[in-house]
């Protein structure tokens, strides 16, 4: 017997249809449809449109039935870039800031992602599954149906593992999909730092060591680099990617962030499938990302947590035609936070889109930069019922109420996983 639930009352479903991925003016086309329904078979999307006609078949008469009383249906956020798995906040680092110590200063001192490293190779895996649960939680609540997690704060070969382990652990155990990329190369470990060809012995590790042993496992299935003057140059990042494309890890890069070290050309040129952050894009990049299938997923939130005026440029981005993501970049350093609408609020104030790009690109176009678009990222018949159900009365609302979470419900896979008392 199939299980099927029918969701009515929705003054408007959001279906973010049509070809994906979206760009330049499709992706303020979201579809949206007023009064209409969904039915859900086994958890997955059997029908979606006016009441009268999806209420009509005959299935429906018999399903379950979720009545949104007015609320708005979207599918769930997909956070096509986070940092899951940390041991601790750094709000110790967060007020040096307000006093007006910057990033890089402070990671220069032996704070920053080296700061987060100490902290997670002492702490222990059920205290890492412990709090990566509660942020778990914390995402679910905020509309969030599946993210992508970077491991990058263990650096050494048990401590890269164990995380890349827990991402699998949890995608299990809990309802949150996790998609689980290799950030080895987040910075050179301090116990590289100041030996002669330091750099180079890591990226030995890397290469020779952890990427064969992490693609052989199955433990990813991206390879990310931080592509920035304080982490590791062009070159550095190449060949770490180039490894991990021949060990069948697609490339990701956090490219531009702090400044231009040419790692969006890098990225497209290897075919990743996203380049992150693009705070410093030259007019060029924004081109050369604009001809490719490499998405560019912005992260408002980092700007905002360190207090900078640059914010990617989205409309440029936008107009030129690239493929446009949000995400959260949820991580103890730069953006602490699990809120997608947050993100969707900064990316309409301080980059001047719309709401109705935003939706996508926190949705359709996250989902196709992590190979998902077929089954997720949009509510069209036979794609997976992931939802999230906001209390507002117009989707505009989600963006324009900001600090507040408007989230009323989550579902992943038609079952619910967040409802609000
Ligand atoms: O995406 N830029 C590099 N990685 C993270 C920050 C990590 C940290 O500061 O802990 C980012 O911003
Ligand atoms: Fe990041």
């Amino acid at each position: 017997m199939s299980n099927s639930l029918l969701i009515r009352g929705a003054s408007q479903i959001v279906a973010v249809s049509g070809r994906a991925p979206k760009r330049g003016k499709s992706l303020a086309e979201i579809d949206v449809v007023c009064g209409g329904a969904m039915l859900i078979r086994d958890g997955v999307i059997a029908a979606i449109g006016p009441v009268a006609q999806v209420e009509k078949l005959s299935e429906s008469k018999r399903a379950q039935l979720l009545d949104v009383d007015g609320r708005i249906v979207l599918h769930g956020f997909v956070d096509s870039h986070t940092h899951l798995i940390h041991a601790a906040s750094r709000a110790e680092e967060y007020e040096l800031k307000i006093r007006g110590a910057n990033y890089e200063e402070i990671a220069h001192k032996g704070g920053g992602i080296l700061n987060s490293v100490k902290k997670l190779r002492t702490a222990t895996a059920d205290d890492l599954k412990t709090r990566a649960r509660h942020f778990l939680e914390r995402f679910a609540e905020h509309g969030t149906t599946t993210i992508e997690a970077k491991s990058g704060y263990g650096l050494d070969v048990t401590s890269e593992l164990r995380i890349l382990s827990l991402h699998k652990e949890l995608d299990a155990e809990q309802p949150l999909e996790i998609v689980s990329t290799f950030l080895g190369a987040h910075v050179v470990p301090a116990e590289f730092r100041g030996k002669a060809g330091g750099t180079r012995t890591y990226l030995q590790l890397l290469v020779q060591q952890l990427i064969p042993e992490v693609a052989e496992n199955g433990l990813a299935e991206f390879c990310d680099v931080f592509c920035e003057r304080s982490a590791f140059s062009r070159t550095e990042s190449k060949q770490v990617l180039t490894v991990g494309k021949k060990h069948g890890l697609r490339p990701r890069v956090h490219a531009e962030q702090l400044s231009n070290t040419g790692a969006t050309t890098l990225g497209v040129e290897l075919g990743a499938a996203s380049c992150d952050h693009l705070e410093y894009l030259r007019p060029s990049d924004i081109r050369t990302l604009a001809r490719s299938k490499t998405v560019a997923t912005l992260l408002p939130g980092c700007d905002f947590h360190l207090g900078l005026k640059r914010y990617a440029p989205a409309r440029h981005l936008i107009e030129a035609g690239a493929i446009v993501a949000l995400a959260t970049d949820c991580n103890p350093g730069t953006s602490p936070t699990s809120s997608m609408p947050i993100v969707l609020s900064l990316a309409c104030n301080q980059m001047r889109m719309t709401p109705a790009e935003a939706i996508s690109a926190a949705t359709i176009n996250a989902a196709y930069s992590l190979g998902r678009h077929k089954r997720i990222g949009s509510l069209e018949v036979g794609k997976q019922a992931d939802l999230a159900v906001f209390e507002v009365a117009d989707y505009r609302e989600i963006p324009y109420y900001f600090g507040v979470n408007t989230c009323w419900l989550t579902m992943k896979r038609g079952e619910v996983v967040h409802m609000r008392d």
